[in-house]
C-alpha cells in the first residue's frame, strides 16, 4: 500500500493566490503533500472557486454563526482534525489565530507574509515598507505563535525596491516570490529537513 500523502489544510479569506501555488507545485509533483481541506471565513473567497476548480473540498465556516472566537476555532480544530492533517497553511487568511487553535497545532501551523519579517508586521505593509522608504523588501514564510507575524523564521526571498514603485508594483513583486517559497517551505517540512534551535529554524542538509 503506498504510504499516506502529507495532508494539508489551507485557511483563505481571499483572492487564493498561494493557495493555488500551493495546488500547482503539488501537481507539478514539486510538493509531495496533497491538500486535505480549503477554509475560508469569507464566503466569496475567490481562492474557494480555485479549490473547487481542482476538486479540492472548499469549506465556507462564518465567523458570524459563532457566539464566540474560541467557539469558531473550535468549528474550525474539528473540521481539521476530521482530516488528519498533518500541517496547517496560512494563506490570506485575515483573522488572527487564537490560543486555543495555535494550541491545537501547535509547531504545524505556518504563514506567508510580504515583508522581510521583523520589519513590518500586520497589515498593509507593502504600502508601509514604500512610505518608510525601505530600498529593499521580500516575503516570509514563518511559524505561527500567538505574536502576529512573530514565529520563527522559516524562509525569505527579497526583492528591490524602485524609485518609480508604488504598492501595486511592489506588492506583485513581493507576490512572484510569495508563490515561489511558500511551496518550497512546505516541502522542507514534510521532508523534515527543519529544526529549530530557540527562534531560529535551521536547514539540514
Ligand atoms: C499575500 O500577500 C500574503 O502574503 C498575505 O496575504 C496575501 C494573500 O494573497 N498574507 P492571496 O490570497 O494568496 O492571493
Amino acid at each position: 500500500m503506498a504510504p499516506d500523502k502529507f495532508k494539508l489544510a489551507v485557511l483563505v479569506s481571499g483572492r487564493g493566490s498561494n493557495l493555488q501555488a500551493i495546488i500547482d507545485s503539488i501537481e507539478k509533483n514539486a510538493l509531495q503533500a496533497e491538500i486535505a481541506l480549503v477554509i475560508s471565513n469569507v464566503k466569496t473567497a475567490y481562492a474557494l472557486e480555485r479549490a473547487r476548480k481542482h476538486g479540492l473540498e472548499g469549506l465556507f465556516l462564518d465567523p458570524k454563526s459563532y457566539p464566540d472566537r474560541n467557539s469558531y476555532e473550535q468549528a474550525l480544530v474539528e473540521r481539521i482534525q476530521s482530516k488528519s492533517v498533518n500541517l496547517v497553511c496560512l494563506a490570506g487568511y485575515m483573522r488572527v489565530l487564537g490560543k486555543y487553535f495555535i494550541e491545537a497545532f501547535s509547531g504545524r501551523i505556518i504563514n506567508i507574509h510580504p515583508s522581510l519579517l521583523p520589519a513590518f508586521p500586520g497589515l498593509n505593509v507593502q504600502k508601509r515598507a514604500l512610505e518608510h522608504g525601505a530600498r529593499f523588501s521580500g516575503c516570509t514564510v514563518h511559524f505561527v505563535n500567538e505574536e502576529v507575524d512573530g514565529g520563527p523564521i522559516i524562509m525569505q526571498a527579497v526583492v528591490p525596491v524602485f524609485d518609480e514603485d508604488d504598492e501595486a508594483s511592489l506588492s506583485e513583486r513581493i507576490l512572484e516570490q510569495e508563490h515561489i517559497i511558500y511551496p518550497q517551505a512546505i516541502q522542507l517540512i514534510l521532508a523534515d529537513k527543519l529544526t529549530l534551535s530557540g527562534r531560529r529554524v535551521l536547514h539540514k542538509k
